[in-house]
């Protein structure tokens, strides 16, 4: 049937319907013909015939419902969909299903023994997760390795892990847990079983408990388990754990009886989210800019205290005693005459319990979790088992599932849809026409896909961005060169006279490209409405309160019906930080079309995801350097052309975007770490057709790879060592002087190397987390850079979890290096869309991993972000050393343009 729901242009196919209107059939529920018999974790299976053909990945997934088994690229890129056939790692999304007839297929659910068994834990016990999306697979190739080799040196785990990305950087921890699942195995020492956890419920809040100064933040359940509902979002940054330890140092619980869960749908009456923080004079609930502890640090020890003190309060109204007297330590509540209780015992009492007001939260020389290492994830156990829903792993009765065919540029719209093919394929429902392209609808989203495959939409590219990159990138130096519609960010000083009276100039441009943040988890959101009239929604957001006003503007109803639900995020790094060219808005709007009567599941192809764009901006810097005789540095002139990213984020945008000067763009440059005399910042916005969105590290992942590069060059031209040139820099600036000499000296700065090495040096203030970082290079006979080592030096306050800190250095320099060496995302003639996969989209890989010492710096100050702190540094900290390495200056990114990396 054909049903037009809007407009009525001729040859404009609005929403086609092929399907009787009833809940879909489950493929799984409905064999048809039993062709295919598969062995699966043991047991045979019988599955439809028309899986025969299919990927065995969307057998597993779809119709037998092993959802540990994820999808990453489709393509054999990423090894996310890794199992294990007859014991070998096996990509299930290149094996047609009819190729396991007469094997074992071994699922992350159904793996068992002693070597998978040694792999999970030292998995756990290494901390190797973050967001878990990739870890089934890496843990079943590790699985797989062990059982063909129980001895791998570094190289040959590094050659055989190569293959399984992830984009969280976790591949120095996963190479040192199978070394040491490896030593288990050969002591002959049994290794501990992993159990999974269960998934915390997170019970909606009443009005009364909205109100209340705990209950949003803190639960206690009878069982004495303490529930933290997280304001922010867990996408891998491990912030679970960062406020599991704050909340169980200032209650003085155990911290194993800590379980933490996403919050959202804290919208209060009179507006704003109990979740979320001041935000242009609104109130979101936001997880971003790396605010996690810096915002929370001080609310959670705060509700933690308040929690303890009304704990002590119902103990000693239960046991007529005085407060001060009842002592509480690793969740047990004590009085020296010998009674004694649970959390569990008391959490009733104390929830009625007016919370007293003069609670403090402890002094750090209280502290006996803080600063502490030795904690593990409190994440980990589900991720490594396969048993953590994200949300392309959510499954509602009667749900469909929709993927959206995207224009193949940026800003084409639909002019003709011939959905005949699509339909005819089995398993398509619908083809609906949304606002940002054309969904197909199916029963699954392997249906899904083959329908989109299949359809045929003429795309009126009348307003569409028409510009390759190179073109775009003309334009962004052409802006800069001329000055064109600049305006002045900062400045200090005459940059122009002492540039005129400087001994050395540079004058230098350096150009950066697009970049996509694709996460492990493709974009995906999943809504359904329920009877009642409540839009639910599931969805891995950093903004909830964005997807609420998305969802409910794409519903026609007000915020609040919506009820939004996050899962665990397999990565994010910015994308899901608002919601324009969001699927949450997608998958609304097909819901709407199909009258509510599904559920929707939105889930993008790879392809998909690139389509939709919300790049990290191109940019171009210009700057005019110069030093004095002495060789010291006295004027610096920077210029950016790039898009604006703040316009993009509602409610963020009124402070970060004033008179023309977007933050997001000049951040790291309008503040960076140096004393300059003379120092003028310009930008001028670029308008093109792409969706630009906050991408790690923001501005600064552009603005001090400028920077550092020239002052590099400065110092070169004066002839002075980079560290000094730096170190005078950094006079006024003791946390960042501190990185640097702490770098230096552990980098061996100023030591000869070996033919053949170099080293380079980059400084960084993000967001009052200070650092520093080293990095030595090496170049083989085949004129291939290698990334042998980072010193990493780190000031970012009191540092809560030192391993969780580690963490992210570890892994936001693992991600900007694969994006310095490689990354780029490409139109090409007439604004085509050319990079839509990993295949064109290199990431790091394990074997091209350096070796990183991260060394935290003790303060006493509070702490601040580490999320994306090694982000900025790592580009211009390579193409230093690079540049000493070989003499060739790289000013423009990824490095790869101008020379291999490996
Ligand atoms: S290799 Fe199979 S999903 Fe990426
Ligand atoms: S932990 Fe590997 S992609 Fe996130």
């Amino acid at each position: 049937m054909t049903s037009h729901l809007a407009g009525d242009e001729p040859g404009l196919v609005v929403m086609t319907l092929r399907a009787a209107e009833d809940a879909p059939p489950s493929p799984a529920a409905k064999p048809k013909e039993v062709l295919l018999k598969l062995n699966v974790n043991g047991a045979d299976v019988e599955v439809d015939d028309r899986f025969a053909t299919r990927p065995l990945l969307w057998v597993l997934r779809d119709a037998l419902g092993l959802h540990g088994t994820k999808y990453g690229c489709g393509i054999g890129q990423c090894a996310a969909c890794t199992v294990l056939i007859d014991g070998r790692n096996t990509k299930s999304c290149q094996t047609p299903a009819e190729r396991a007839v007469g094997t074992a297929v071994t699922t992350v659910e159904g793996a068992s023994g002693p070597v998978v068994d040694a792999v999970r834990d030292a998995w756990h016990q290494r901390n190797v997760v973050q967001c878990g999306y990739c870890q089934p697979g890496q843990t079943l190739a590790a699985t797989a390795l062990l059982e063909s080799d129980r001895s791998p040196d570094e190289a040959a785990i590094g050659r055989w892990m190569n293959g399984n990305l992830c984009r969280c950087g976790t591949y120095l921890r996963i190479r040192d847990a199978i070394g040491q699942a490896a030593e288990t195995l050969a002591a002959g020492r049994v290794p501990e079983r992993l159990d999974a956890v269960p998934a915390v419920e997170m019970q909606p809040l009443t009005p009364e408990e909205m109100a209340d100064p705990v209950h949003p933040y803190i639960r206690i359940q009878q069982d004495g388990t303490v529930v933290v509902y997280s304001s922010q979002i867990e996408m891998g940054q491990g912030i679970h754990t960062g406020l599991a330890t704050i909340v169980a140092e200032e209650l003085d619980a155990d911290f194993a009886s800590v379980r933490v869960g996403n919050a959202a749908n804290g919208a209060k009456p009179e507006g704003g989210d109990v979740y979320g923080t001041p935000a242009g004079g609104g109130f979101i609930q936001l997880s971003g800019k790396s605010s996690s502890m810096v915002g929370f640090w001080s609310s959670y020890r705060l509700v933690a205290a308040k929690a303890r003190a009304r704990l002590a309060a119902a103990a000693a109204e239960a046991w007529g005693v005085p407060a001060e007297e009842v002592e509480i330590d690793s969740g047990v509540v004590r009085h020296p005459n010998g009674l004694r209780a649970g959390f569990g015992e008391l959490a009733d009492r104390a929830a009625r319990l007016p919370v007293p007001d003069d609670v403090r939260p402890k002094d750090p020389g209280q502290y006996k979790l803080i600063g502490r290492g030795g904690r593990l994830r409190v994440d980990t156990p589900g991720k490594i088992l396969g048993t953590t829903r994200f949300t392309i792993d959510i499954t509602l009765p009667g749900m469909l599932t929709a993927v959206v065919l995207h224009p193949p540029k940026f800003g084409a719209t639909a002019a003709r849809v011939d959905d005949s093919a699509a339909l005819a394929e089995p398993g398509v429902t619908a083809v609906i026409p949304i606002e940002e392209g054309v969904a197909v609808v199916a029963e699954t989203f392997d249906d899904a896909q083959r329908g989109l495959r299949a359809l045929r939409v003429d795309w009126d590219e009348s307003g569409a961005e028409q510009r390759s990159t190179e073109e775009l990138l003309a334009e962004h130096r052409r802006l800069v060169e001329s000055g064109e519609q600049a305006v002045v960010a900062r400045q200090d000083g005459d940059v122009a006279a002492a540039l005129s009276g400087a001994a050395q100039v540079v004058d230098a441009t350096y150009e950066l490209p697009y970049l996509a943040h694709a996460p492990m988890e493709p974009n995906n959101a999943v809504c359904r409405m329920s009877d009642d009239g409540i839009l639910e929604v599931w969805t891995g957001t950093e903004g909830p309160s964005y997807e609420r006003t998305a969802a409910a503007a794409a519903a026609g109803v007000g915020e609040d019906r919506v009820r939004i639900h996050v899962p665990y995020a397999g990565g994010s790094f910015g994308l899901h930080s608002t919601s324009g060219h969001d699927p949450v808005t997608e998958a609304v709007q097909v819901a709407r079309a199909l009258d509510w009567k599904y559920p929707v599941k939105l889930q993008s192809p790879r392809e998909e995801e690139f389509k939709s764009g919300r790049y990290r901006a191109m940019a171009v810097h210009r700057v005019q350097a110069g030093a004095d005789a002495q060789g010291r540095l006295t004027a610096f002139h920077q210029q950016i052309a790039a898009e604006p990213t703040s316009p993009n984020m509602p409610l963020a945008v009124d402070f970060l975007f004033k008179d023309g000067v977007d933050y997001m763009t000049t951040s790291g440059a309008v503040d960076g770490p140096y004393a300059v005399p003379n120092f003028k910042l310009e930008t001028t916005n670029v308008e093109s057709g792409l969706p630009i969105m906050v991408w790690r590290s923001v501005g600064n992942s552009h603005t001090e790879f400028a920077r550092e590069s020239a002052i590099d060059e400065l110092a070169a031209a004066a002839g002075r060592d980079p560290v000094d040139f730096r170190r005078d820099l950094l006079a006024g600036n003791p946390r960042t002087l501190r990185a640097l000499e702490l770098a230096a000296e552990r980098a061996s700065w100023g030591t000869p190397l070996p033919e053949g090495r170099a080293r380079g040096v980059a400084c960084s203030s993000f967001l009052d987390s200070h650092s520093a970082q080293v990095t030595e290079v090496s170049l083989d006979n085949r004129n291939r850079v290698h990334i042998e080592k980072i010193t990493f030096a780190l000031d970012c306050g009191i540092v809560v979890d030192p391993d969780q800190v580690r963490a992210q250095v570890e892994g936001g320099l693992i991600w900007a290096l694969g994006a310095a060496a490689w990354g780029e995302v490409v139109l090409g003639d007439g604004g085509q869309i050319v990079t839509q996969n990993f295949d064109r989209y290199p990431v790091m890989r394990m074997q091209s991993v350096p070796r990183i010492d991260v060394l935290l710096i003790d303060s006493a100050e509070s702490p601040t972000g580490v999320g994306e702190v090694s982000v900025p540094t790592a580009a211009p900290a390579l193409t230093n050393a690079i540049a000493a390495l070989t003499g060739t200056r790289i000013r423009r990114l990824p490095v790869t343009k101008t020379i291999r990396v490996f």
